[in-house]
């Protein structure tokens, strides 16, 4: 059984990697979904009221997005597949949260170049790879609301310094993810 499990991370771990390489418009990151651990701890870093503004930039089955409604923000569902983003519209009709919720299909990388206005969001959550952070850090480090905050699952953001590193346990594996949590461009909200 551990062994099982040590197998799915691994090869979770190299699919997540190898697939960093692929051109815009194809997936570049498995749908691995966060735990239901990992959003809770999301949704408790991110502070979140009616006023504020999450943006999960890969949202995949739309769980962040969907929680980050029940704790009365609105949200902006970011994704390329369209499987996955009916099924992140289905799961927030169900939970009549669809009113606070936006669903884009697109290349993430197009978001943040210029799909948005990054100065009026609060909370960007990404599960994405290594490389992928690279791409985009620089024009959220421009372009992010002054105070607001990018939370990264499993992945440092290379050349930023993490204001906190939260471990969070995985009850059903044993493992611990880690959440790196980033103030791009610090001062008030
Ligand atoms: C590891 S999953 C994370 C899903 C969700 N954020 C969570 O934490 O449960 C990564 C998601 O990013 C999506 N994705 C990968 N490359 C993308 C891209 N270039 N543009 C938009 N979405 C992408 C994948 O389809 C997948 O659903």
């Amino acid at each position: 059984m551990q062994l099982r499990i040590r197998l799915h991370f691994m090869l979770a771990a190299f699919a997540l990697t190898a697939m960093a390489q692929n051109r815009p418009g194809e997936s570049d990151v498995p749908a691995v979904p966060s735990a239901p651990e990992v959003v809770s701890a999301i949704i408790q870093l991110s502070q979140l009221n009616r006023q504020k503004l999450l943006v999960d930039l890969g949202c995949g089955d739309g769980r962040i997005a969907v929680a980050a409604a029940k704790s009365a923000a609105r949200a902006i569902c970011v994704e390329n597949d369209s499987d996955m983003l009916g099924r992140a519209r289905r799961t927030a009709t169900a939970a009549g949260l669809l009113h606070q919720i936006e669903f884009r299909q697109v290349d993430l990388r197009d978001f943040v170049r210029d799909g948005i206005n990054l100065a009026q969001v609060d909370v960007v959550v990404v599960y994405l790879t290594a490389e992928l952070n690279r791409q985009i850090a620089a024009d959220l480090e421009r372009n992010l609301k002054r105070g607001g905050i990018v939370i990264s699952h499993a992945y440092p953001i290379s050349g930023w310094k993490p204001r906190e590193i939260k471990p969070v346990r995985i009850q059903s594996t044993g493992n611990t993810s880690r959440l790196y949590v980033y103030e791009p461009n610090p001062r008030n909200r």
